[in-house]
C-alpha cells in the first residue's frame, strides 16, 4: 500500500513537472553554466542550429581592462535556454602583433549566422584596433565549418567604400559644408549630420561601423545593421549571398537619431528594431522602430520599456543586444540586454525579459523571475 501511494505521488510529480519548463530566468543575477561559472558572452546574440541555441558573446575578463578583447568570443549551447553548456572560445585573439585581432584590441557584439548554400558559419563583430580607442570603427569577419568554431579570422573593414546608400538623394552628394565653423552639437551641426556630413566624409574610405547585429530574413537574405556616421545614424546593409561581404546595397536609418545596440526581429510581415541611445556603458531609455522591409523606411515607435520611472529611464539597467525568436513557437521573443559592469567587465549581467506586444508595438516589462510558460498564457482563454 505504502509503495503504491509513493508511486502515485511520484507520477503526479513527474507529470506536473513535465508541464512546466524546467528552469527559470532571473534577470540581473549570476547565471551559471554547466561548470558552475557565470556565463561569459556579453553583447551577445543567439543563432539557432539543429534545434539548439548557440549563444556567442564577448569573453570579458576582470577589471576595467577586461572590456578589451583579451580572450575572444565565447560560445555556449542550450536546448532549453535556461541551462548552458560551455562550448569554449569560438574566436580567439592572437599574440601576433601584426594581426588586427591581436590581444588587447576591442571585439564587441559578435553575431553568427549560417549560410545554407556554403554551409559556413559566418561571424561578424564590431572591431576596434589595439591602441586606437574606438577610432577604427570597423566590422570584422570570421568563418568556421563548425558552429562552435574555431572561427578563422578573415578581415576587418570600414564597409561600403565608394557606395552611396540607396536612400541618399543625389542633391546631397555634392553638398559642401565647413563643419569647423559650426559649433558641435548645435542645431545647425545636428542638421548637417542628419543630412550626411559624416557619410560624405567617409565615402571614399568606407563607413564607420560600431555597435552591430545581423538579421537573416525568411528568403535567406542577410543584413548587417550597425551604428555609423559617428554613432549618429544607423546603416542597414544587405550582405552578399555567401554572407562574407557587403552587396553594395544599403540604407541610412533614423538619420541623426544616435542609435546604438541595434537588435532586429521579424513578426508576421513586420520588421522591428530595439535600440538604445549613446551613453557609453551607462544605461539609457531604449527605443523601438518598425519597417515593412529591412531596407525600407523605419518608423519610430518609442520606448518599449514599461514599469517604474527608473525601469523606463534605464531599460531595467540594461542595453539591448538581441531579440531571440523561440524555436517552434509563433510570436514568442525574448529581449536580451546587457547590464554592463565597466569596472569589472566579467561581472556584467544579462537581462532577459519576455517581449510582449500591445497593438503591434513591442513592450518589455520587468519580471524578477519568469519562465517560458509566459508565452502560453492566455492560450486557453
Ligand atoms: C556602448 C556600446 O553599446 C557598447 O557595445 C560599448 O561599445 C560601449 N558603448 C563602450 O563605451
Amino acid at each position: 500500500m505504502k509503495i503504491s501511494l509513493l508511486a502515485i505521488l511520484m507520477a503526479v510529480l513527474v507529470i506536473g513537472g513535465c508541464s512546466k519548463p524546467k528552469g527559470v530566468f532571473k534577470p540581473g543575477q549570476l547565471w551559471l553554466d554547466n561548470n558552475g561559472v557565470h556565463l561569459n558572452a556579453h553583447g551577445g546574440g543567439i543563432m539557432i542550429h539543429d534545434n539548439t541555441y548557440y549563444w556567442f558573446g564577448e569573453h570579458k575578463t576582470e577589471g576595467k581592462a577586461g572590456n578589451k578583447a583579451l580572450v575572444g568570443v565565447h560560445c555556449y549551447s542550450s536546448k532549453d535556454l535556461y541551462n548552458w553548456k560551455d562550448e569554449g572560445v569560438a574566436l580567439s585573439v592572437v599574440s601576433d602583433t601584426t594581426s588586427l585581432i591581436v590581444k588587447g584590441c576591442v571585439i564587441e557584439r559578435p553575431k553568427v549566422i549560417f549560410n545554407a548554400k556554403t554551409k559556413k558559419f559566418v561571424m561578424w563583430f564590431h572591431h576596434e584596433l589595439k591602441g586606437m580607442g574606438y577610432d577604427a570603427a570597423m566590422t570584422g569577419l570570421a568563418v568556421s565549418d563548425h558552429v562552435t568554431g574555431p572561427y578563422q579570422y578573415i578581415k576587418s573593414m570600414n564597409p561600403n567604400a565608394g557606395v552611396w546608400p540607396i536612400n541618399y538623394p543625389d542633391s546631397l552628394k555634392t553638398r559642401k559644408v565647413d563643419m569647423d565653423t559650426i559649433k558641435q552639437w548645435s542645431p545647425t551641426w545636428r542638421k548637417e549630420v542628419e543630412l550626411g556630413y559624416f557619410l560624405r566624409r567617409d565615402f571614399e574610405k568606407g563607413q564607420m561601423a560600431r555597435d552591430m547585429t545581423l538579421f537573416v530574413d525568411d528568403d535567406g537574405k542577410a543584413y548587417h545593421i550597425h551604428s555609423s556616421e559617428n554613432n549618429q545614424t544607423l546603416h542597414i546593409s544587405e550582405l552578399t549571398e555567401d554572407y562574407l561581404g557587403f552587396s553594395d546595397k544599403y540604407t541610412r536609418v533614423l538619420e541623426g537619431k544616435a542609435n546604438e545596440a541595434p537588435a532586429l526581429f521579424k513578426r508576421g510581415n513586420q520588421y522591428y528594431m530595439i535600440s538604445s541611445g549613446c551613453t557609453g556603458w551607462k544605461p539609457n531609455p531604449a527605443r523601438s522602430a518598425m519597417a515593412t522591409h529591412p531596407l525600407g523606411k523605419w518608423t519610430e515607435l518609442g520606448n518599449p520599456s514599461q514599469g517604474s520611472e527608473e525601469d523606463v529611464r534605464t531599460t531595467f539597467h540594461s542595453q539591448s543586444t538581441f531579440v531571440l525568436p523561440l524555436i517552434g513557437q509563433k510570436d514568442a521573443y525574448v529581449y536580451m540586454g546587457d547590464r554592463w559592469v565597466p569596472n569589472n567587465a566579467i561581472d556584467g549581467r544579462y537581462i532577459w525579459l519576455p517581449m510582449e506586444f500591445e497593438a503591434d508595438r513591442p513592450i518589455v516589462k520587468w519580471y524578477a523571475e519568469w519562465d517560458l510558460s509566459i508565452f502560453n498564457e492566455g492560450e486557453n482563454e
